[in-house]
């Protein structure tokens, strides 16, 4: 049985990975910003979920949710660092009012999350989730800010898999494509400062015309994590879904060509080289 933190439990993957992790006899730490919110879904449980308020831009919250679940289950042993939402937008367009919050949110308050939690993973080893994105893969116009607080927690995630090994804590970077959730509904802010130059980038249409119609069905998600949690040969990387997996090939092929094509002129750097 494990002990799962999750944060960001009130829609989405977040609750959904929560109701399932439950449903299949794991004891849950289920937190939202609006602890209301979640508190009836754990009714069901008799205890083997609770609820908990963790806003991840209070590090406090973080700090008194990871107390709590100390004293109710003794600890746990997979933190899920789901929290997250998506600005769109050209660089010139957003402002620091759109973009610093979207880092206080996905960046800052993941890693802070994350600090507060190790203490106690450090005791029980486990897995530590971090909800990247296929925009944590690779960039692409108009979603700029987006995809630098998204491979913000890709190095930050490759990171902790290195110095946390000795631990016996692992790494799951999952890198989900499109998915039904609330996502590119309410989690998506577009910036006000639409700017006609760039029209021709802009994500305003892919979101009207995909909000409720993605692809990929949550709940398959969702079982592939569990699977990957459960596993012993866990990858570090999960892109999940084939939008996701063919925007890894395309980098992974379009890393390699740029590497392969400046190879001898980039290397030939060194002071010892003639
Ligand atoms: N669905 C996709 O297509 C997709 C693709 C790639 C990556 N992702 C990532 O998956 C994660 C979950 O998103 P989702 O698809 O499940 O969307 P969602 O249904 O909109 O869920 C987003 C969750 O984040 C929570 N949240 C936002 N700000 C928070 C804060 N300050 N403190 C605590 N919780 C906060 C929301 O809580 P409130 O109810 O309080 O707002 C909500 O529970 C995000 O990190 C997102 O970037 C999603």
């Amino acid at each position: 049985m494990k002990t799962w933190l999750i944060t960001g439990s009130s829609s989405g993957f977040g609750q959904r990975l929560a109701l399932a992790a439950v449903r299949r006899g794991d004891q849950v730490i289920a937190t939202a910003r609006n602890v209301k919110a979640i508190e009836a879904m754990a009714e069901p449980f008799g205890g083997r979920m609770i609820t908990l308020p963790l806003d991840v831009t209070a590090a406090a919250t973080a700090k008194a949710a990871v107390a709590r679940a100390v004293e109710a289950f003794g600890g746990f042993d997979v933190l899920v660092n789901n929290a997250g939402y998506g600005l769109f937008g050209a660089i010139e367009e957003g402002t620091p009012e759109e973009y610093r919050p979207m880092f206080e949110v996905n960046v800052f308050g993941l890693i802070e999350t994350t600090r507060a939690a190790l203490p106690v993973l450090r005791r029980s080893g486990g897995t530590i989730v971090n909800m990247s994105s296929g925009a944590g893969i690779a960039g692409s116009g108009g979603g700029g800010y987006y995809n630098a607080a998204k491979f913000a927690v890709e190095g930050i995630s490759e990171a902790l898999a290195g110095e946390l090994e000795p631990f016996g804590i692992r790494v799951l970077i999952v890198e989900p494509g499109p998915f039904r959730t609330d996502f590119l509904g309410r989690s998506i802010t577009l910036a006000a400062n639409e700017m006609p130059e760039y029209a021709a980038s802009s994500r305003k249409r892919y979101r009207e015309t995909n909000d409720g119609n993605q692809a990929g069905d949550p709940d398959k998600a969702i079982a592939v994590i569990l699977q990957a949690v459960d596993a012993d040969d866990a990858p570090l990387h999960l892109p999940l879904g084939p939008v996701a997996h063919a925007i890894a090939e395309r980098k992974m092929a379009a890393f390699r060509r740029d590497i392969e094509a400046w190879r001898s002129v980039s290397i030939a750097t060194d002071f010892d080289q003639p």
